[in-house]
């Protein structure tokens, strides 16, 4: 009589998965018997996340169904991997199916399991979790910008990662616009041809195995007009020479670039001959080729942008005739001479005279 009551209590279980209580597993009942063997489990295994240096949070699904009789607790326990000792994380009744487990040791490596309570007694300990070894997380860093070139930088560590960047709600993709990177844990972007409509704030969302985390970097459009860093400066040549007027410029916003000879325009193409125009990455340079009494002027350059304008000028003054030599510098001379007539396939008479002017008048 007495032994028939625990297999009562099992044929309610049952769908819950719970054993009979202590007592009754103690008796030979075949429906005790009948469990063991399935090797029936009550809880989902546990998964640990959120890895910090001392702490994780462990979680695990609740039993597919309670079989009518409330679960009154859940009990976690801990090992460290090397042991074989399971020790209890609390002794707090755990409700919730997540626990946040404090007081690890950084470096070593944890296993959980967790086991269920109702008022039919107890389950079996669940399957062990999947290591886990506290450490210290890197924290990511938060994206801040490389001023002159309009990238964002945002260093963290962690294998497995994926970063996402997102401009307000919109994802971003490597394109023309937006250039993505992610190299030795740093994940960078570039933003191209900044504009006003840029602005705004950048999102860096990084995921990896232990969870997410994002970072926000906001992006405040200066509108300035371009500005001359190196300006024009006067200049003298002699006839046959060519003159190579230069300006830097800061180049964000690009700017377009107009050049004026006595307030008329100088267009690419007009004179192809007579003038030659070079740009490379904020320097500007206008050539002016073999230059004539004619080309005696004032040079100016306008750059532009959409926010404005800057411009600057300067003198060329042609000078006709080469002066008389100086007498003190004669030695020199004649090795400027030497190089020139090597170096040029004109007339080397006249050319290398001219060039030896050139350097006496640029290397006083
Ligand atoms: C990242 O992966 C490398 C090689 O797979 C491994 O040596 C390293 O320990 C991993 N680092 C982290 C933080 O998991
Ligand atoms: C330079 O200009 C002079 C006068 O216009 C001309 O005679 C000469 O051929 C030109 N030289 C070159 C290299 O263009
Ligand atoms: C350049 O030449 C112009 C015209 O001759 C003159 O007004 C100006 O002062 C000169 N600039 C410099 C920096 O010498």
């Amino acid at each position: 009589m007495v032994w028939n009551i625990p297999l009562v209590i099992w044929a309610h279980l049952s769908c819950l998965c719970l054993l009979p209580s202590s007592h009754a597993a103690t008796t030979s009942s075949p429906a005790w018997q009948y469990k063991k063997k399935k090797g029936l489990g009550c809880v989902s295994s546990p998964v640990a996340s959120a890895v910090t240096k001392d702490s994780c949070v462990v979680s695990w699904k609740p039993p597919a169904s309670d079989g009518g009789a409330k679960i009154r607790t859940y009990y976690l326990e801990k090992r460290e991997k090397k042991q074989t000792k399971w020790i209890s994380v609390t002794t707090d009744e755990i409700r919730e199916t997540v626990y946040s487990v404090k007081d690890l040791i950084e470096g070593l490596e944890y296993e959980f399991r967790v086991k269920c309570e109702n008022l039919g007694g107890e389950s079996e300990w669940s399957e062990v979790s999947e290591p886990v070894i506290p450490k210290s997380d890197v924290p990511i860093k938060a994206p801040h910008f490389k001023e002159e070139l309009r990238n964002l930088n945002v260093k963290f560590q962690a294998n497995s990662t994926q970063v996402t960047w997102y401009f307000g709600m919109r994802q971003l993709e490597s394109n023309e616009k937006y250039e993505i990177k992610y190299e030795d844990g740093v994940a960078t972007m570039y933003v191209k041809d900044v504009s006003k409509s840029d602005d705004g704030t950048y999102r860096c969302k990084v995921v990896n195995d232990y969870g997410e985390d994002s970072s926000y970097a906001e992006l405040f459009v200066k509108e300035h007009p371009p500005e001359f860093t190196l300006p024009l400066y006067n200049r003298t040549a002699y006839v046959g020479e060519n003159v190579r007027f230069g300006v830097t410029i800061t180049v964000h916003p690009e700017p377009r670039l107009t050049w004026y000879k006595s307030g008329q325009k100088i267009k690419p193409g007009d004179d192809d001959k007579k003038y030659t125009f070079e740009s490379d990455k904020g320097l500007y340079q206008l050539v002016i080729n073999n230059v004539t009494e004619e080309d005696d002027a004032e040079y100016s350059i306008v750059a532009r942008n959409k926010y404005g304008e800057d411009s600057c000028k300067a003198k060329l003054t042609v000078i006709p005739h080469p002066p008389p030599a100086d007498a003190t510098l004669r030695p020199m001379f004649k090795r400027l001479l030497a190089n020139a007539e090597c170096q040029e396939d004109l007339s080397p008479g006249l050319r290398g005279w001219q060039d030896l002017i050139y350097f006496l008048d640029t290397s006083p």
